[in-house]
């Protein structure tokens, strides 16, 4: 009994030192700019991944086809999601290459996602990303809008894209 709670205790031990080690030597390389090799990045989306699906159940979607909904969308993704996701027809942006993880482009995304884990995601954000979360910022409403116009987006053409920036620009409206 005695020599295996020795033993635990040694282990334990060992693998605080190692932490601890890593912590302060600088062996983990914190860039940006290094990208994670495939076991890392594997590790990193599957936890993504089934942390928004686990918590996305609790919420309840409202009526999405509601008229102005996507036009407000529109206008909240122009202004403070383009940047990093793109637009189709756009190019990637100095800002978004910079990122790590690339910033995925909403407009080419399979349908991957169900409406309840975009609202989640779009109101919570993923730590340790770029990704922000915008409660701080917008109502469950305008968050509604966001989601609503991200699911057309992929069936959205650069043209589409246009005429709908150019009929919801401001002094046109
Ligand atoms: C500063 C850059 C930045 C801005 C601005 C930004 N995002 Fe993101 N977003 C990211 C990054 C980076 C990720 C990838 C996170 C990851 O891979 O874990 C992400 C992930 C997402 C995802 C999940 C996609 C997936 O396939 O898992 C959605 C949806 C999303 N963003 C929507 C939005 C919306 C809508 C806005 C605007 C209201 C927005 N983002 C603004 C950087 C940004």
């Amino acid at each position: 009994m005695k020599v295996i709670a020795i033993t635990l205790g040694i282990i334990i031990a060992l693998a605080v030192l190692s932490v601890l080690t890593v912590i302060y030597t600088g062996a983990f390389n914190v860039a940006t700019a290094w990208k994670d090799p495939a076991l890392v990045r594997w590790v990193l989306v599957t936890t993504r991944e089934s942390s928004i699906a686990r918590r996305a159940q609790a919420v309840q979607a409202p009526v999405l086809d509601v008229a102005n909904r996507i036009d407000n969308g529109f206008r909240t993704y122009r202004e403070m999601c383009a940047i990093c996701h793109t637009s189709p027809g756009g190019e990637v942006s100095p800002l978004a290459k910079g990122l790590n993880p690339e910033p995925p482009d909403l407009s080419k995304d399979e349908d991957h996602m169900s409406v309840a884990e975009l609202f989640w995601v779009i109101k919570n954000g993923v730590r340790m990303t770029g990704m922000p979360a915008w409660s701080p910022s917008l109502s469950d409403e305008e968050l509604w809008d966001i989601v609503a116009f991200v699911k057309v987006l992929p069936n959205m053409s650069a043209a589409d894209y246009r005429a709908l920036d150019h009929r919801l620009s401001p002094g046109r409206e």
